[in-house]
């Protein structure tokens, strides 16, 4: 559908004023649609809202102290800005050239500090032996926690900002970033300084979340009881205090944390006013997600196998499903997530990469939404709004980014051709031309892979 131009307040009447003029947009998906996001009681996107993209064709976006001025045909933009007169000197014109325009992406799920990749499990797995089979012989998480307690914050910093502009390269520009390598109150302390340092370095916006109770650390096996105690008592307390990090996560599940465990945990993060998120219902139903929903969550993930109750409490409640499909995919399991049948019961469903050492070295928000739309059914446009708008609403951040509003951030991606469907549909390539973020255009080429660091294993 295509729809008029939709202007900021303060733009007619020369208040604020453009710096950047973004002309030729052969299709602009704003994800912004007035009668579902404007409203007072404006939530994530559901059912058909879903797959509203706020589409405007040959469009213009205006530009102004890093935010979303105006959008919509050239001519309208262009007079409620100067009037009939020319662009002013000074001000920026990107020529799209025919090309679509959509938001940066927003990933709401990452564990992108950590030490050294985890390709000898992958190939365990392929050849037969399952994630939690090579967890308890002492792979999985605890691995990279030996290992990342090893590294200095300047090393682990150097890695994080290296995977961090190959995000940006794949056009993710707002990105969570979870601790659980480091499992003790210092090495906790130096993920969440990690994630921070890093993404400054590199300028992506980042949200960080504890997850402290990501596992029960080696030395506390026998004592798990002590573990959550620290984690209640001394790691939540001193990440809330200091601003390390703005959300609590747990792993719920039943060989990690425990529904009695993850409730603790999850009511003593939101007493010391820390947003809530859980990984949920992944490797066996628990009930994770009705926990998430019971207690206000914003968002719960993973999901692939949550059952009825989990998906009536998730449908009727403000609380996002986030999928990680390309988890899946990676541990090579033959069941997704019911993100199809979930959208058509009414949950509000947000796209992430889980992107970590073991079960998900997959960054790119592009492939994910690949997976998701062959994998679990979800059409193009609602793969778009799950790696954005609703993204954003998995994090809490949705007054400010995750759609081409007026007055939002002006965080987006001139993508390679002329349509959003591009992006899915051409799996395993990268669409993106162009990145900006605040409207300011970084370098989207960056050459770093995930690890410079295969050879050297720390701990082993
Ligand atoms: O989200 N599920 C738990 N945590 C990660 C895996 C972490 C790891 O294997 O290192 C996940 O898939
Ligand atoms: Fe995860």
């Amino acid at each position: 559908m295509t729809e008029s131009a939709r202007i900021a307040s303060g733009v007619r009447d020369g208040t604020v004023k453009a710096d950047l003029v973004v002309t030729g947009i052969g299709q602009l998906c704003t994800i912004h649609d007035p009668e579902l996001d404007d409203q007072e009681n404006a939530g994530p996107r559901r059912r058909s809202g879903m797959g509203e993209l706020g589409i405007l064709e040959n469009a213009t976006m205006a530009v102004g102290a890093g935010r979303v001025l105006a959008c919509g045909p050239e001519h309208e933009v262009l007079s409620a800005l100067y009037g009939g007169a020319e662009i002013p000197a000074g001000v920026e014109i990107v020529d799209a050239g025919g090309r679509a325009v959509i938001p940066g992406f927003v990933d709401p799920h990452t564990h992108t500090v950590f030490g050294r990749t985890r390709q000898d499990e992958y190939e365990r797995r392929i050849r037969g032996e399952t994630y939690l089979e090579i967890a308890a012989a002492g792979g999985g998480i605890h691995a990279s926690v030996a290992d990342l307690r090893e590294r200095s914050e300047k090393e682990l910093v150097e890695l994080t900002t290296g995977r961090l502009r190959e995000m940006l390269s794949w056009g993710t520009t707002t990105v969570e970033i979870k601790s659980g390598y480091g499992l003790s109150l210092d090495a906790e302390m130096k993920m969440l300084n990690v994630a921070a340092t890093a993404a400054e370095a590199v300028g992506i916006r980042s949200v960080r979340t504890c997850l402290a109770a990501h596992e029960v650390p080696a030395e506390f096996r026998d004592r798990r009881q002590e573990y959550v105690r620290l984690v209640t008592e001394e790691i939540l307390p001193r990440v809330a205090r200091e601003g390390l990090a703005e959300r609590c996560d747990v792993f719920c599940e039943p060989s990690v944390f425990g529904l009695e465990e993850s409730l603790i945990i999850l009511t003593r993060a939101r007493d010391l006013g820390l947003s809530l998120t859980v990984h949920a219902d992944e490797l066996e139903p628990m009930g994770g997600a009705v926990l998430a929903a019971r207690l206000g969550a914003d968002s719960a993930d993973h999901l692939i196998m949550i059952d009825g109750p989990g998906r009536e409490a998730l449908a009727g409640s403000s609380t996002v499903a986030v999928m990680l499909p390309g988890t899946v995919f990676t541990l090579g399991l033959d069941r997704y997530a019911p993100g199809r049948g979930m959208i058509d019961q009414g949950c509000a469903l947000a796209l992430a990469s889980d992107f970590n050492p073991g079960s998900c070295p997959i960054l790119s928000m592009p492939l994910i939404m690949a997976i998701a739309c062959t994998q679990m059914r979800l059409t193009p446009a609602e793969s778009l709004v799950g790696a954005t708008l609703n993204a954003a609403w998995a994090l809490g951040k949705a007054a400010e980014v995750g759609s081409l509003a007026p007055g939002k951030m002006a965080d987006f991606i001139i993508l390679d051709g002329p349509d959003y469907r591009l992006v899915p549909y051409r799996a395993g390539h990268n669409p993106v031309a162009s990145v900006f973020l605040e409207g300011q255009e970084i370098n989207p080429k960056p050459t770093s892979t995930i690890s410079d660091d295969y050879s050297r294993e720390v701990g082993k």
